[in-house]
């Protein structure tokens, strides 16, 4: 198969390929073709059939091609993460499991599954989140408003944003907040000054209202939904 860098697909031994792939980026489980979400007579999206396993090998191949330095998953629960790990043949396991993660879905589940296995939690909106209610769901609190949090944060001359993304990485989840202001862009790298009291991580622990800000429920019906499971 041709893996090189300018062919910006990689083949899949089911027959479907995957474009190249970089921190950031995602495809949707769509059907290939023009539309952004081609629907069916009735209105309901139509997927792309994809095997984890060969959309895994494939990785694996680009990793041994030397296109990826380090290959992981993003939204695998428990069930899809063993799905690769206990795969037969499996040459290399994911290094990382991207997932929602902050002080009102902190994962404690997920994230003993993913430590026992060697595999890093990467938070993603671990500030809550831009509240777009396009795709995120409202109901959950705004979590940078939350009391605990800035109450925390008055304490050691940090925001409440500081303290979220402190608690994070104090507990080795990598954090990965968005902002489009130079500003805070520096204030969310000025956590590295202070650390948080044992009591303080678990006042932030005891926050969590396992509710998702990020539901994906467009998708809910693929037969990969990951959020049906517990974790
Ligand atoms: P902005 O781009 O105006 O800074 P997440 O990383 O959880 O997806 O959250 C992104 C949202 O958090 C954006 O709306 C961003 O707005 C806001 N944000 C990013 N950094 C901070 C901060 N330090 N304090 C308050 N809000 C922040």
């Amino acid at each position: 198969m041709s893996l090189t860098a300018e062919s910006h697909r990689v083949p899949l031994s089911d027959g479907n390929s995957i474009p190249l792939l970089g921190l950031g980026t995602y495809a949707d489980p769509q059907k290939p073709g023009e539309a952004i979400y081609p629907r069916d007579e009735n209105g309901k999206i139509i997927y792309h059939e994809t095997n984890l396993c060969a959309t895994w090998e494939a990785m694996e191949a680009c990793k041994d091609a030397g296109l990826a330095k380090s290959i992981g998953v993003s939204n695998f629960n428990r069930r899809q993460l063993e799905m690769i790990l206990n795969k037969p043949g499996l040459k290399h396991k994911p290094v990382s499991n991207q997932v929602e993660c902050h002080p009102y879905f902190t994962q404690p589940k997920l994230l003993e599954f993913c430590r026992q296995h060697d595999i890093v939690i990467v938070g993603y909106s671990p500030l809550g989140t831009s509240r777009d209610e396009t795709w995120v769901n409202v109901s959950s609190p705004p979590l940078l408003e939350d009391p605990v949090l800035n109450a925390i944060g008055k304490k050691y001359n940090k925001t409440a944003a500081q303290v979220a993304l402190r608690f994070s990485i104090q507990r080795g989840v990598v954090v990965i907040p968005k902002s489009f202001n130079p500003q805070r862009i520096r204030e969310n790298f000025q956590i590295f000054d202070f650390s948080l009291t044992e009591k303080e991580m678990k006042e932030i622990e005891a926050l969590n209202k396992n509710v998702r800000y990020v539901e994906l429920l467009m998708w809910r019906d693929h037969p990969e939904y990951p959020f049906n499971d517990e974790y």
